[in-house]
C-alpha cells in the first residue's frame, strides 16, 4: 500500500496485443520498465499475426457499407485473445485503445495499477472491427483528441503512466507519490522545480527555496500548485 491509501501491485501483468510486438524492444529496455519488470511486473506481448484463423497471416480486412482503408478483424482478435488465455479466461479489463475512448489521466493510471492483470489492444489501420469493442474488451481508451497510426505509441504511454506507479519502478518512491494530478495535490499540477546554479543569466531561484526554511518552502510549493491549478481552469 502507498502512503496515500491506493494498493498497488508489484506483480501486476500488462499483456499488449500488437503486429508490432518489436516496436516495444526500446522501451521494454528503459531503466524504470526494467526496474518494475525486476520487482515482479510482467510485460508480455502477443502478436495478432502469430494466431490468425486466417489463411497467409491475414489480419484485416474492407469495411461493409465501403470507404477507405481496411479494419482488423473481429476474429482475429478473438482468436489472440483465446490463444493467449485459453480456458483461463480473459483478464477482468482488456483495454481497446482507440482515440474515441475515456481519456488517459492520472486517475485511471492509479486504477489500472491496482488490478492484477490488463490487457491492451492495440489497433491498426482504419481502426478495429466495432463487435472488439461491444464484446471483447471491458474499456476504450484514448491518450488524447488526435489520431496516431496506430496503438503501440498509446499502448507505450499508458504503460509507462501505470508502471512508474509500481513499487521498485522508480529510484525515489516518493517521487511518484507527490506528482502532477495526484490526490497528493489534491488533482493539481505539481510546483515548480529549481536546481544549481542558483542564479543563472541573472534568473534567480526563488529566495524562499533557498532559505532552509522547510515549513516556508512546503507553503510556497503548495501555493504555486494551487495557483497554477487555477490558471489551467481559467485557460
Ligand atoms: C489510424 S487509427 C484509427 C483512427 C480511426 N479511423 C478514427 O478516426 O478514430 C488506428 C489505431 O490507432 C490507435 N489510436 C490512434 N489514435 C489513438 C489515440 N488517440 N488513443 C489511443 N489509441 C489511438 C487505435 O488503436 C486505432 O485503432
Amino acid at each position: 500500500m502507498d502512503p496515500s491509501g491506493a494498493c498497488w501491485s508489484s506483480s501486476l501483468k500488462i499483456d499488449v496485443f500488437t503486429l508490432f510486438p518489436e516496436w516495444f524492444d526500446w522501451f521494454a529496455g528503459q531503466r524504470h520498465v526494467r526496474n518494475a519488470l525486476d520487482a515482479g511486473t510482467e510485460l508480455r506481448f502477443f502478436n495478432y499475426r502469430d494466431t490468425t484463423p486466417m489463411g497467409g497471416g491475414q489480419v484485416d480486412d474492407a469495411p461493409y457499407g465501403g470507404g477507405a482503408g481496411m479494419g482488423l478483424r473481429v476474429d482475429v482478435v478473438d482468436a489472440a485473445l483465446s490463444a493467449a488465455y485459453g480456458d483461463i479466461g480473459t483478464p477482468g479489463r482488456v483495454l481497446l485503445l482507440a482515440p474515441s475512448g475515456r481519456q488517459l489521466d492520472d486517475a485511471l493510471a492509479s486504477e489500472l495499477a491496482a488490478e492484477p492483470q490488463v490487457a491492451l489492444l492495440c489497433g491498426r489501420y482504419e481502426g478495429v472491427d466495432e463487435r472488439v469493442r461491444e464484446h471483447l474488451a471491458t474499456d476504450t481508451i484514448s491518450i488524447g483528441p488526435y489520431v496516431l497510426s496506430g496503438g503501440e505509441l498509446a499502448a507505450m504511454v499508458l504503460a509507462d503512466a501505470v508502471l512508474r506507479k509500481l513499487p521498485g519502478a522508480l529510484g525515489h518512491a516518493e517521487s511518484a507519490i507527490e506528482e502532477s494530478f495526484s490526490p497528493a495535490l489534491g488533482g493539481a499540477p505539481e510546483y515548480p522545480h529549481y536546481t544549481r546554479p542558483a542564479s543563472y543569466r541573472g534568473w534567480e531561484v526563488p529566495e524562499v527555496l533557498l532559505s532552509g526554511d522547510h515549513a516556508r518552502v512546503r507553503e510556497w510549493r503548495l501555493e504555486q500548485s494551487r495557483s497554477q491549478h487555477a490558471g489551467s481552469r481559467d485557460g
